[in-house]
């Protein structure tokens, strides 16, 4: 059942331009979102909403973190993202004029269920989105939108992820679009970027051995330092979450505008950087951060946009990943640090599938 895949996570990676392909399936129409018969907004509640709040744990809150930076982009929102753990604690206000997301894989998170039910019990709206039918999470919310990533088995979350992505980006679109925050014109350019993103991500996955190469290289360090920017930022602490999870390797991410107030102490040959550094609008700034980790002489392994020569001369390992409008570029570059969890778990001879001291879902607090 693992499709001839040594372990469900490397299955579950190399599914992730058919999830992405599903999610999207019969979503985009002429001018607008289809989110599917779970979700029933008026046109009325859509132009009333001014804020929204995005809530989850682990993989899952990292999707809300990328979604966060799309949602600002795409409309006109007040966006706050939170984990489940956190805000169900805070003294958050809600109204009319909020819809509030909750993000679970498994439906069945005890931290996350419980912030659902205090944004309902405050009369806020809520959508659900989870992997799995039926779960309390899907049955408790008003409005619903399933992933149909198939089941993961692997404990670490890969493709859920990228069918969450996939959901939050139609959810931005869907508002930004219904709401005239986007001219339509822009509109119909970002869906018909979403549309061959399927093939973009399977262009990714072809390249795995270039990240196995990587992993190689690397796999006897002990501790790394993740970075991104914009964009980017989610998708360094989701790598370092990966490898931490499955490989028991210390990672730590920061922005990479965060380094020099205080991480750039940690930086000596020992400690490699990951830096995720896409050609968008950052660039340059980012590669900043990857010449003061040079300097320090830390290696530096860069996820890289083809093309882009300058980062070959500053990083020793470069991974490739395709160019992309730079919106769209955490389904791209999320996938060779799966790829690389993954390898250095494998080259450290750990149970893959199956991590120390991690269950599934969590449904207790
Ligand atoms: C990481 C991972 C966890 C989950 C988190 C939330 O690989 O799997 O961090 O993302 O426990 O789980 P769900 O999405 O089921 O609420």
């Amino acid at each position: 059942e693992k499709d001839g895949y040594p372990h469900y996570m490397a299955k579950e990676i190399h599914e992730q331009g058919a999830v992405l392909r599903s999610t999207l399936k019969g979503r985009l129409l002429e001018g607008s979102v289809d989110l599917g018969d779970g979700v029933n907004w008026t046109p009325d509640f859509l132009g009333s909403l001014r804020r929204i709040h995005l809530v989850a744990c682990g993989t899952s809150y990292y999707a809300c973190l990328v979604a966060e930076r799309v949602l600002e982009r795409w409309t006109t929102l007040d966006v706050k993202v939170d984990i489940a753990s956190e805000y169900r604690y805070r003294d958050v206000r809600i109204g009319a004029d909020t819809l509030a997301v909750f993000v679970s894989q498994s439906g069945e998170t005890a931290d996350t269920l419980a912030a659902q039910r205090k944004v309902r019990a405050m009369g806020g709206r809520c959508l659900g989105i989870t992997n799995v039918r039926g779960s309390t999470l899907a049955r408790e919310v008003h409005d619903l939108l399933l992933l149909k990533a198939g089941p993961e088995i692997g404990v670490a979350a890969t493709k859920t992820f990228m069918g969450q992505l996939g959901a939050l980006y139609l959810l931005a679109l869907k508002l930004g679009w219904d709401r005239g925050d986007l001219n339509p014109a822009e509109a119909e350019r970002l869906a018909s970027i979403l549309l061959k993103l399927p093939y973009e991500v399977e262009r990714v996955l072809e390249r795995e051995s270039e990240v196995k190469k990587a992993a190689e290289t690397f796999f006897g360090f002990d501790n790394f330092l993740f970075l991104g920017r914009g964009f980017s930022y989610p998708i360094a602490m989701e790598g370092a979450l990966k490898l931490k999870e499955i490989s028991y390797v210390h990672a730590e991410a920061y922005a990479a505008g965060e380094m020099k107030h205080g991480p750039i102490a940690l930086l000596e040959p020992n400690v490699p950087v990951m830096v995720v550094i896409p050609k968008d609008g950052l660039y340059e700034k980012t590669l900043s951060n990857v010449q003061e980790a040079r300097a320090r002489r830390s290696p530096v392994v860069a996820v890289a946009s083809d093309g882009d020569d300058l980062i070959c001369q500053m990083a020793d390992t470069v991974i490739r990943i395709p160019r992309c409008d730079e919106c769209f570029s955490p389904f791209l570059s999320v996938i060779p640090l799966q790829m690389f969890a993954y390898h250095v778990a494998l080259l450290r001879g750990r149970e893959i599938d199956q991590p120390r001291n991690l269950a599934k879902s969590v449904t207790v607090e």
